[in-house]
């Protein structure tokens, strides 16, 4: 079975009553551009905050959530009325690009205010988790202190603009990428001063901070008006050969095309999206569609443009099928374009025929081009944090204190140290080893590619484990893979603890997502270069199941594929169908042995 599309629900010819706006909706709308009651709650003395507020609080970059490993543990209602309450809180940053001594500021914080814990996202955000209420204020402002900004993190708005990593500064293409990723990421930024006033005034004079979110100090939203955008909005950016940025996951893909080194244009992709609810059918996972081709001075009208149109005809009632994708589902490409183009004022060229062919995840030693290299360090699930075996938080510290690096954050939860001397490799390395990081070559390929999103205890939506269970299923995997001989190949292992997509299982060659208690949905057929959605292998395989499962697939791809093809090819040339009769034939065969 593949990912089902639904026949489009809306008809042009029949105008029908405008639906109710939801509640999110309506909160929005009344809380003065995200103010709502937010600064009131903060010191009412409770450990959460009301419902409307909690919707207000993800466009200021933090998520109410309660620990789940510890609910029904603290009183006799089963727990419903005493959870332990804590934040996550997001931190934006465009392109993942930011200082050695930002990073060392964030670590800081992490184990002076949350869990002692940072996360590289799977967009190049990073994370705090188990922030206490009191608390908030504290580590919004100290971030904010260096630079950085939680603001739009989260929330009905542009999100973190992702931008190829890459710090090659001889080829002006990569330092091309991310200067538009900042230019959308602050032409996009919600101009409230709502965040300002909340978490960064100082108390005692009421001065307003300047901070790393920027402000010009507009009361209101050009842009986004008083109720912001009907759901998340995401931007990538990146490039044919190297699509590290999952281009086809977004709202909108801007796909640099270059000639002799220089942008000429982008192509540009819409309505990618990976969320999808279990209990509606009208909810499916998309890659995006290709529709014209920008030139970089036209880019961000463009862009603003598409924003503006997902704005005044996104679903605003029912937040299920808000994202960009349903209005392209309904309208057809046609006609979104066409009112894009209307927004503008002109009409748009088609995309030029290039496509991504190329994936770097930017693992290792590279020169930058300037004499200077940077390394790519991989980190398992993007969890910073010391554990007995391995001090992987202690070795990052002590990189940024004596080598002072910059830091560029990657699309694979991981991270790179740049613009390094030649001399500085060596030292890096024993930093790394000293502390019993393994250094990205000497990490299997399965694990190098493979992704969880956080999952259990934090994420509120939750059904099964996925970061702290994938470890234990790529530990098994590995034996797999080598003793087939296949440690060479490259494939993406992607688990989620629900169907909501946050780690893209659903373009990755092995898709694993939480289905039931301790039970997964296994998708194959995707693959590295994250143009193709996968298709439902197995349903409600047990977690301790799931390399078994996958085994004959493996056998049967190293037997059966074609020279140099890749899992997620095979897998997607094979099809579901007879990939199921070989390995019941395979099952079959080898009971009998
Ligand atoms: C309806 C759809 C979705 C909902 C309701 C949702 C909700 C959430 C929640 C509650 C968290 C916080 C988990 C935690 O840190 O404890 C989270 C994390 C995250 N989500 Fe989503 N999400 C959705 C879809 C997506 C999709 C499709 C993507 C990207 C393709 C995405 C990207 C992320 C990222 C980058 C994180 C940070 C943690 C990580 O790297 O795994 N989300 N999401
Ligand atoms: S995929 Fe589901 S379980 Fe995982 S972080 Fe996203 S919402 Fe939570």
């Amino acid at each position: 079975m593949r990912h089902e599309k639904p026949t489009p629900t809306t008809s042009p010819a029949k105008p029908s009553k405008p639906a109710k706006p939801s509640k999110v909706e309506a909160a929005k709308a009344a809380s003065n551009y995200l103010r709502g009651d937010i600064s009131h709650e903060l010191v009412d003395g409770k450990s959460f905050f009301s419902s409307d507020s909690i919707q207000l609080l993800k466009h200021h970059g933090t998520y109410q959530q309660d620990n789940r490993d510890e609910r029904g543990k603290n009183s006799a209602d089963g727990g419903k009325s005493s959870k332990a309450y804590s934040f996550m809180v997001r931190v934006r940053i465009p392109g993942g690009k930011l200082t050695g001594d930002q990073l060392l500021a964030q670590l800081d914080l992490c184990e002076e205010l949350a869990s002692d814990t940072l996360r590289i996202t799977t967009r190049q955000g990073l994370q705090f988790h188990g922030v206490v209420k009191s608390r908030l204020k504290p580590l919004l402002r100290r971030i904010n202190d260096v630079q950085l900004t939680t603001l739009a993190a989260c929330g009905d708005v542009e999100r973190n603009v992702m931008c190829c990593p890459a710090p090659y500064c001889r080829d002006p293409v990569h330092q091309q990428l991310q200067q538009l990723a900042d230019r959308i990421a602050e032409h996009l930024a919600p101009r409230t001063t709502a965040y300002h006033e909340i978490w960064l005034t100082n108390e005692s004079n009421g001065e307003k901070q300047l901070v790393g979110g920027g402000s010009n100090g507009h009361q209101i939203e050009p842009i986004y008006g008083r109720n912001y955008l009907p759901r998340k909005f995401k931007t990538a950016i990146g490039l044919p050969g190297d699509n590290c940025v999952d281009l086809y996951s977004h709202d909108l893909g801007l796909m640099a095309i270059c000639e002799d080194y220089n942008i000429v244009g982008y192509n540009v992709l819409v309505g990618g999206g990976f969320g999808v609810t279990p209990s509606a059918k009208k909810t499916f996972p998309a890659i995006a569609r290709r529709m014209c081709f920008v030139t970089p001075d036209e880019v961000l009208d463009v862009a603003t443009a598409i924003v503006k149109v997902q704005r005044d005809f996104g679903n605003r009632s029912d937040r299920k099928v808000a994202r960009l994708k349903y209005l392209i589902h309904n309208w057809g490409l046609d006609r979104f374009k066409a009112k894009v183009e209307a927004y503008l004022g002109r009409t748009l060229p088609g995309p030029r025929r290039d496509d991504v062919f190329g994936f770097d995840d930017h693992m290792g030693w590279y020169e930058q081009g300037d004499g200077r290299w940077f390394y790519g360090l991989n980190v398992e699930n993007g969890r910073i944090h010391d554990t007995p075996e391995r001090k992987i938080k202690s070795a990052i510290r002590e990189i940024c204190q004596t080598l002072r690096p910059n830091i560029r954050l990657t699309s694979h939860q991981s991270l790179l140290f740049t613009d390094l001397d030649l001399q500085q490799r060596k030292p890096l390395e024993e930093i790394l080893k000293r502390h019993n990081v393994p250094l990205s070559q000497e990490i299997s390929n399965v694990r190098r590619w493979s992704m969880a999103c956080v999952a259990l205890p934090t994420c509120g939506l939750a059904i099964t484990e996925s970061e702290r269970f994938l470890p234990q299923v790529i530990d098994e995997l590995e034996v797999e893979v080598a003793r087939l001989g296949l440690s060479n190949e490259e494939f993406t292992v992607r688990m989620t603890g629900c169907p909501n997509g946050c780690a893209r299982p659903y373009n990755a060659d092995i898709g694993l997502v939480g289905k039931t208690a301790g039970k997964y949905t296994l998708f194959v057929g995707g693959r590295l270069l994250g143009d193709r959605l996968n298709t439902i292998y197995q349903d409600l395989v047990p977690g301790d199941e799931i390399v078994s499962t996958l085994l004959p697939i493996l056998v049967n791809y190293k037997e059966n594929r074609q020279p140099n093809e890749r899992l997620g090819d095979f897998c997607h040339r094979q099809g579901v169908a007879s990939l199921l009769a070989w390995s019941e034939a395979y099952l079959a065969q080898t009971a009998g042995t």
